[in-house]
C-alpha cells in the first residue's frame, strides 16, 4: 500500500479504466506507468469472476510482461478481426483529444494497437492537458538505426531540433522493442499535427511518430483534490 498522492491517483484512474471493459471483450494493452495500474485491476476483475473471457493484445514488451503477471490471456492481431477497447497513456493531449505519445519508445505499436480500437480509452493525470501539442514534451520518432543521419537532416529542414534518445541505465541510446531508435523533436509550434504526422511519416527510414491524431474516444484525467485521488471524464 502506499499513500504517494501522484501514485493512488495514477491507481484510480487505471482502476477507472479498467471498469469499462466487459466480458468477451479483445483489449489493446497501452505502455506506461498509469496503463500499468489499468493492466493489474484488469487481471483483479478477471480473478475475482467479475468479467471473463477476455483476451489482450499487448503493446510493448511491458505490457506484455505485465499481463502475464496479473493472469490476462493474450493474442495478436492475427488472431481476431476487431479490438473492442484499447486503454493506454499519453505524454500530452490537446483540448482536440489529440495525442503525443512515446515516452516510453512504444508508440509505434500502441498508434497500431489504439487505431484499431472501437473505444479507444486514453489514462492520463491532469498535468498533461496542454493548450497546444509540443508545449511540454518532445516528439518521439522511430527511426531505423542505417537512417538517422538522413532522418535528423530532414527533421531540421522541416525546423525541428532531434535528438538521439539516450538510455538511463544503459550505455548508448534508447533501443525500441523493434530494434530501432527514438529521435525526440522540439518544434517550435505544432499548429496542424495531422500534416506534421504525415509529413514526418514520409522521410523515409521514419517508422512512426508520436501523435495520434482523431483517434482518441474518451480521456480520463486522474487528478489530486485536498490530497485525495479523483477521476473526471474529459
Ligand atoms: C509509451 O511509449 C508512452 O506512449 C506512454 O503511454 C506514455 O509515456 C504515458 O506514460 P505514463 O503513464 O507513465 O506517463
Amino acid at each position: 500500500m502506499t499513500s504517494d498522492p501522484i501514485t493512488l491517483m495514477k491507481q484510480e484512474v487505471g482502476k477507472a479504466a479498467a471498469a469499462r471493459v466487459t466480458s468477451g471483450s479483445v483489449v489493446g494493452l497501452g505502455t506506461g506507468s498509469t496503463t500499468a495500474y489499468a493492466i493489474q485491476f484488469l487481471g483483479d476483475r478477471l480473478a475475482q469472476g467479475e468479467i471473463t473471457n477476455i483476451v489482450g493484445i499487448p503493446t510493448s514488451f511491458q505490457a506484455e510482461v505485465l499481463a502475464k503477471k496479473y493472469g490476462i490471456p493474450l493474442t495478436t492481431l492475427d488472431a481476431v478481426d476487431k479490438i473492442d477497447v484499447a486503454i493506454d497513456g499519453a505524454d500530452e493531449v490537446d483540448p482536440q483529444k489529440n495525442l503525443i505519445k512515446g515516452g516510453g519508445a512504444a508508440h509505434t505499436r500502441e498508434k497500431i494497437v489504439d487505431s484499431l480500437a472501437e473505444t479507444f480509452i486514453v489514462v492520463v493525470d491532469q498535468g498533461k492537458l496542454v493548450d497546444r501539442l509540443g508545449s511540454t514534451f518532445l516528439l518521439p520518432v522511430e527511426v531505423l538505426p542505417m537512417a538517422i543521419a538522413p532522418v535528423m537532416r530532414a527533421i531540421q529542414a522541416l525546423g525541428g531540433v532531434p535528438e538521439l534518445r539516450m538510455g538511463i541505465k544503459k550505455a548508448g541510446p534508447v533501443v525500441t522493442d523493434q530494434g530501432n531508435l527514438v529521435i525526440d523533436v522540439k518544434f517550435a509550434s505544432i499548429d496542424d499535427p495531422a500534416g506534421l504526422e504525415k509529413t514526418l511519416n514520409n522521410i523515409p527510414g521514419v517508422l512512426e511518430n508520436g501523435l495520434f491524431v482523431n483517434c482518441t474516444d474518451v480521456v480520463l484525467v486522474g487528478e489530486v483534490i485536498d490530497g485525495k485521488p479523483s477521476v473526471r471524464e474529459f
